[in-house]
């Protein structure tokens, strides 16, 4: 069965405590965070100290999504603060390979993330490293955008690159009840949702609607 990581971008973060509490009474499998640095992407999210604080009250795994520019020198920021995969995108790492390398070496798992332009082929020479490889299926730096059903082509190849590997992989962005069939039909393991989980009361009930 498909996996669902709640985006934690579209949580009220006046009340992150009990927003983490309502992720715990759901069947979600991983936690997604969100981490923008206004410079890779128009946009700017929380960092390490937030994660520190919130790592108390759950058990989920947490997978750290850098859209930042210079990933490699946060790295341990990250792995500090409790994240359990760090995914960094292709299009910021000029030495990818080396950077999946210091991931692993900090003990934690490693993710690729690749903007809808880029193609999969920069997976080619790293991918028997990896532990997950993140599609969007939006430009990041938002929540809320339309799924790009372009990418959906991207997927079924990221798909069929992996093959028997032990790889998760994950789409991202604009992910709804419509969308999600879309997505798992070719070929995504693990489904990233903000805004169709955290609108309305019942987040379990929307987590289930992905699946
Ligand atoms: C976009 C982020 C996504 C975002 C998804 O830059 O990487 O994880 O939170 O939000 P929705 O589900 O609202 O598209
Ligand atoms: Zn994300």
């Amino acid at each position: 069965m498909v996996r669902i990581a709640p985006s934690l971008l579209a949580a009220n973060f006046a009340d992150l405590k009990n927003e983490i509490l309502r992720i715990n009474k759901t069947r979600a499998d991983m936690l997604h965070l969100d981490i923008m640095d206004g410079n890779f992407v128009p946009n700017l999210t929380f960092g390490p100290v937030v994660i520190k604080s919130i790592r108390p009250y759950t058990n989920i795994p947490f997978d750290a999504h850098l859209m930042v520019q210079n990933p490699d020198k946060m790295l341990e920021w990250f792995a500090l603060a409790g994240a359990d995969i760090i995914t960094v995108h292709a299009e910021a790492c000029p030495q990818l390979d080396k950077t999946i390398d210091a991931i692993h070496t900090l003990g934690l798992k490693a993710g690729v993330a690749l903007n809808p332009s880029t193609s999969e082929s920069v997976l080619k020479y790293v991918i028997d490293k990896l532990d997950l490889i993140l599609v969007m299926t939006v430009n990041p730096g938002f929540g809320g955008q339309k799924f790009m059903e372009g990418q959906l082509e991207k997927i079924t190849r990221v798909k069929k690159l992996i093959g028997n590997r032990d790889i998760i992989l994950s789409v991202d962005g604009g992910i709804n009840p419509m969308t999600s069939a879309m997505a798992i039909a070719a070929g995504a393991d693990m489904l990233v949702a903000g805004t169709a989980i955290f609108s309305g009361d019942d987040i379990a009930n929307n987590i289930e609607a992905l699946r």
